[in-house]
This record gives structure tokens, sequence and C-alpha cells, in this order.
């Protein structure tokens, strides 16, 4: 199949995308077909990472808006993270959004441009939300971490615990309806569980009372196409789950 020009981005990257995943009218379920190249395939299973409550009384500057705890969180040395990124990655889009991604950790170009999601599992990202109808913008996306480690490695227990005088704070101000988990590591991290991705994927959980949806990573998706049509299903099922809420 030939892959669109990257000026011709937007619609036609959509249309490519649904038809790639074998859907041929967006945003209907009824019309979807696994492709036939589907094989079973499963995220390695990560060490259990366990998240602590936020310390929030020792935060000795008031966080009243995303803002300040981003300009706090800049310059974090609450883990040894600190030493080899190049900037603290807080997050980005809609800070009143209904709907907040949840990834692993800043990679390479993350860390470079001090956004989440810039690189190529972000494009895919991009294409994933404009399948639906979600815009990058409506949405906001952030990572278990702040900080990427080095070699793109998985973050460790104590990053992450570290990390959660932020991400605590950041879940707070954001008050999201649904929260999507972006594969394994964020998984287990946020809900504390080493079960296998497939087991986890398919069923609501909560975090602290908010809804959540686990799917795969977009990285994963890249080395597994013919899982994608499975992540498009997520994605249309935490719509419905959206607006059922927001309808409440
Ligand atoms: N992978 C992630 O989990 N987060 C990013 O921000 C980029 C890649």
């Amino acid at each position: 199949m030939p892959t669109p020009r990257r000026d011709d981005q937007g619609a036609e990257f959509t249309a490519f995308y649904l038809r790639e995943i074998g859907v041929h009218t967006p945003g209907s379920l009824s019309s979807f077909e696994a492709p036939q190249t589907e094989v079973a395939h499963a995220e390695q299973p990560a060490a259990s990472i366990h998240r602590t409550p936020a310390p929030d009384a020792s935060q000795p500057v008031q966080q009243r808006t995303l803002a300040d705890v981003a300009g706090q969180a800049a310059t974090c040395r609450l883990c040894s993270l600190a030493d080899t990124r190049t900037q603290v990655v807080f997050g980005a889009g809609n800070p009143h959004a209904d709907l907040v991604f949840i990834g692993e950790a800043p990679g390479q170009e993350e860390d470079r441009l001090g956004e989440p999601f810039v690189g190529r599992a972000g494009k895919l990202l991009d294409r994933m939300l404009a399948a639906t109808g979600l815009a990058r913008e409506s949405v906001y996306i952030m990572n278990t971490i702040k900080c990427r480690p080095p070699n793109n490695r998985d973050p460790k227990p104590d990053e992450v615990q570290a990390c959660n005088i932020w991400f605590g704070r950041q879940l707070e101000l954001l008050q999201p309806k649904v929260l999507c988990l972006l594969g394994r590591v964020a998984a287990h991290a946020i809900l504390e569980t080493d079960a296998p991705l497939g087991s986890l994927r398919g069923r609501w959980h909560s975090y602290q009372g908010i809804p959540v949806w686990v799917t795969y990573h977009p990285a994963f998706l890249l080395r597994s196409p013919a899982q994608k049509h499975k992540s498009w299903q997520d994605l249309l099922t935490i719509q419905e789950r959206l607006r059922h809420l927001q309808g409440s």
C-alpha cells in the first residue's frame, strides 16, 4: 500500500490509516473488518511499579495551575534522571480536557523538544486520534514520568515514585473524566499490577475514581501494525464512555 506524502497529511492521512486497519466508514464499528494478517501479540510483562500517594503537603510553592506545577517541575532534581535529561517533559494539550492519555516516559525527540509524543510513536498517536475524530489539541497528553530514561530503558520504580509528586498534582488539576493508559509501563505503574497488557485491555479500571482504559502503546503498534484496529476500537469505546459521562 502506498504511503501518503507528508504534505498530504490531515484528511488523507486519516483515510489512509482507517483503510490500513480495515475500516471503510470513519467512526462506524459496523464497517470494521479485521485484517487477515492479524496474529496474536502480547507486550512483554515488566516489573511491577508501585505508586504512592502524592506528598502534596511537602510542596513549598502553591501550585494553583498546571503552569505553576510545570514551572516547578522544570527544575526538579528528585531522581537521577535529572542528570541525563535535556529538559523535563511535563505534558501538553488542553488543560480542560475530559480525556487524558498517559504514556511511559519521554523518548529522544520528546527530551529534545520538551513535548510528549512528538516522535514516530507520537505521529502515530496523532493519526489514531484523527481516525476517531479527535484533535491532539482537544486532549491532554502526559507520561508516567517526566524525564527521559537513558537509552529509553523502562522507568525504575524509584523514578516513578519520585515523579509522583508532579503526576498526582497534574491529575488533580486536570480532573479528567477518563484516562487512557498507553502500554504496559503506564498500565503497570498506575494500576499497580504486573498483569499482562492483553488481560488489562478490554475492560474498565479505576484510578482514584477516574475510569481508566488500557490500550497498546503506539510504539508497539509501529512494530505490530496488525494490532492497530484494536486500538481504534479502544478509542471508540472511550469516546462512547465520554459521551455518556458528558451527557450525565
Ligand atoms: N513514548 C512515550 O511513552 N511517551 C512519549 O512521550 C513518547 C514516546
